[in-house]
């Protein structure tokens, strides 16, 4: 529930709740570790002060010094809200194309709202919180001229150190408008020397780290995919020149959204930087007729003046309690097996029966039928068809589907009171050519006039933004997961966008595909939803908010998951990280490595499983299988619940994470060897995130927190690739 305290205009000083207003024109949003704050200048535009650590609200300025250039005081304002055509020459935020046919439009101040809690940004992804949680300042512009209005919602919370951002532009004008760029978030920086790093990838090597400077002119990067993409994750962080992993500052910037985006960064030539994230504007074109109003996506805000990892772990706090709605979210993950390595397309019903009586043998909780269960006229037998036909193969299932996860799901698991779950995976934004849904409906696929329809894995991709498929897709997928006991669902996207009948249907699509979400996981909230794009390709806070998990990248091999796993943890908690064990040579890479150390990859990703047939690893193998399906559990809470310290790197060689629960009682140490060195050591490593006074028991021997973090433990490793070790860490009672 959330409650107005105060209305707009009223010529008080209020300070409610975490945010405090000096005269109506002044606004600061104070959290325990940084406050944001903004006022409202003389022509009424929104002039941003500060974002960092606490700091006065009135802005500190010493001096009235002034200087001159050819456009002096026209292009280095810190506008909250940069608009187009006047006073300001760098990107802006918005540019609107009005009726009047020009683009230029003077929002100015007219009233503000205070608020306990957040409201809900209707039909869009965003995190929530309750009256405790969050406050926000709800900041309402006009431009005169166009009768545009821009109501600018900042939620502030407080123990995580975020701002959240969205706005609307409501058209109170008489005539249409086209809004063709609307980022969603500005960030103002001071002159200085400031670096962005960012993830950046492709199809199995996702999120790979990048670092750079940011110099004088424009940079950035973007998705133009129709998706996140795995190509740029839309996350950037803007750090000065000497931050590191453990200090300096660092902001985090992190867009709710599932579809193409747009990060510019532009260091003027004042040395001020600005940088915009939100929709592409290649991909927008938005009409907004008289009375229509329009939602940017919200984009997060976090920061830190302990570097990278004190950002990485306020957005992980942030979006582990505020962002993922599912009912899984906090709950420990079943150990689960994916059957897509395994067996790929070759299955029946009694095939899957075998290798579920197995998982159940061995121990895993949660058996997951990967794609080809479906298609009658166009069995899904390799990926050339089916897509579109959610109905399972009569040939694969002479019983039904219901059948089979019926007996499937009678199967006791050894060694627990559980019963084996049942999973299953779908791709529901796409058709094959080759499907019931094709011939019925060609029109419903995305297509630019007569323009050939790009196939790629001989698929096409469905208009949701059109109601009658969304309709289509609740009622197929809603009818299969009614029609058995369905534990999980991996919701798979395998290919890009590309004929856009309009540049705008790319919003709507993201539109329809969260309507349909919405509804289906409302429908079965029971039901434990994992994204996936082809691996990491929509690894995105917008699916998170429905979503609590996403398989992080079709690259199974431990050693590159080791790099994937840290990058994709810059942005995202390892809780919403699906990592599975799964054969050698790796399918991908060629790669051996030991069971041990393919294992302990794993466990740094809240949903662990197998990706593999458990029936072709030796004896010796199979033997293990409890003893790591028990290891993964006991080191599940601290990955699910705790702060993440990234020790060391994979660039290190020697990676290693700690996670330490919130109040500092106990944790887990991962930590890697990837490759032997001939008589080299390894540095000792450094923990982190531990009170220097206390004492804590690790690997069965007691140090103080001060010779954990001051001198590090001293790790030996054999002359061998791939060792790997798991340490639990304890907290020792004062007085001991
Ligand atoms: C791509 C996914 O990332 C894989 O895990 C698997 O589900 C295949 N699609 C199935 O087609």
């Amino acid at each position: 529930m959330t409650k107005i305290l105060q209305n707009g205009g009223a010529k008080v000083t209020e300070v409610k709740a975490a945010i405090s207003v000096l005269g109506s024109r002044a606004f600061s949003l104070n959290a325990w570790g940084m406050n944001y704050a903004f006022h409202v200048d003389a022509n009424g535009d929104l002039i941003h002060d500060h974002f960092g650590t606490p700091a006065a609200v009135q802005p500190t300025e010493v001096g009235n010094g002034h200087i001159s250039g050819w456009a002096t005081g026209m292009t280095d304002e810190k506008r909250e809200l940069p608009d187009s055509g006047r006073g300001d020459f760098r990107l802006p935020a918005i540019h609107i194309r009005t009726g009047a046919g020009h683009t230029v439009t003077d929002f100015k101040y007219t009233g503000y709202q205070v608020m306990r809690g957040k409201p809900e940004l209707e039909g869009l992804p965003s995190t929530f919180g309750g009256d405790r949680d969050v406050s926000t300042l709800i900041v309402t512009l006009e431009d005169e001229e166009s009768g545009l209005e821009a109501t600018l919602r900042y939620s502030v919370f407080p123990s995580h150190n975020a701002v959240a951002k969205s706005y609307t532009i409501t058209n109170k004008g008489s005539e249409e408008v086209e809004i063709k760029r609307a980022a969603s978030f500005t960030l103002n920086l001071d002159a200085g020397e400031w670096d962005m790093v960012y993830l950046a990838g492709d199809w199995a090597r996702e999120t790979n780290q990048v670092r750079r400077r940011i110099d004088v002119g424009t940079q950035g990067f973007q998705s133009l995919c129709g998706y996140s993409s795995h190509f740029f994750n839309p996350f950037v962080a803007l750090v000065s020149s000497e931050t590191s992993e453990t200090s300096g500052p660092a902001y985090g910037l992190s867009f709710v959204y599932s579809g193409s985006f747009a990060v510019e960064v532009e260091r003027f030539v004042t040395d001020r930087v600005r940088a915009n994230i939100g929709l592409n504007p290649l991909h927008l074109d938005w009409k907004l007729a008289p009375g229509e109003s329009f939602t940017t996506p919200e984009c997060v805000a976090v920061f830190s003046d302990q570097g990278l990892g004190g950002m990485s772990r306020n957005l992980h706090r942030l979006y582990r309690n505020h962002l993922s709605r599912s009912e899984w979210t906090h709950r420990h993950r079943p150990v689960l097996l994916n059957s897509w390595e395994g067996m790929y397309f070759d299955f029946d019903a009694e095939k899957l029966y075998t290798k579920a009586k197995d998982c159940a043998e061995l121990g895993v909780k949660l058996y997951v039928m990967d794609d080809g269960w479906f298609g009658v006229k166009h069995p899904r037998t390799d990926d050339h068809a089916g897509l579109g036909d959610w109905v399972p193969n009569p040939d694969r299932f002479p019983n039904g589907l219901k059948d089979l996860v019926d007996r499937a799901t009678a199967l006791q698991v050894s060694g627990s009171k559980d019963k084996l779950k049942f999973g299953l995976w779908v791709e529901p934004e796409m058709v094959n050519p080759q499907s019931e849904l094709y011939e019925a409906h060609p029109d419903w696929v995305l297509h630019a006039g007569k323009h050939k329809r790009t196939e790629q894995r001989s698929q096409l991709v469905l208009d949701l933004s059109r109601r009658e498929v969304q309709d289509y897709i609740i009622d197929a997928i809603g009818s299969v997961l009614a029609s058995a006991d369905v534990s999980y669902v991996k919701w798979d996207n395998n290919r890009a966008i590309h004929e856009l009948p309009s540049p705008a249907t790319a919003h709507a699509y993201m539109l329809g595909l969260y309507r349909v979400i919405d509804s289906l996981t409302c429908r079965f909230p029971h039901i434990l939803w994992e994204g996936c794009a082809s691996g990491g390709g929509r690894f995105d806070p917008g699916l998170l908010h429905y979503w609590p998990q996403s398989w992080t990248s079709d690259n199974t091999d431990a050693l590159d998951r080791l790099h994937i796993q840290f990058g994709t943890s810059l942005a995202y908690p390892p809780s919403s990280m699906g990592a599975h064990i799964s054969a050698v040579p790796n399918h991908q890479t060629h790669r051996v490595t030991p069971l041990e150390f393919r294992a302990h990859v794993a466990m740094m990703g809240g949903s662990f499983g197998f990706e593999l047939d458990l029936q072709s690893m030796n004896d010796d193998e199979r033997r293990q299988i409890h003893n790591i399906v028990a290891l993964s559990e006991k080191v599940s809470p601290y990955v699910l619940k705790g702060d993440l310290y990234r020790l060391a790197s994979p660039e290190s060689n020697y990676p290693a994470a700690l996670f330490m629960l919130p109040d500092g009682s106990e944790g887990v140490l991962l930590a890697f060897c990837m490759q032997s060195r001939i008589h080299k050591f390894s540095p000792p490593l450094m923990l982190a995130g531990l009170n220097l006074n206390a004492a804590y028991e690790v690997d069965c021997k007691t140090y103080t927190g001060s010779e954990l973090m001051r001198s590090g433990l001293k790790m030996s490793w054999d002359s061998r690739d791939y060792q790997s070790r798991v340490l639990f860490v304890k907290r020792l009672p004062d007085n001991c």
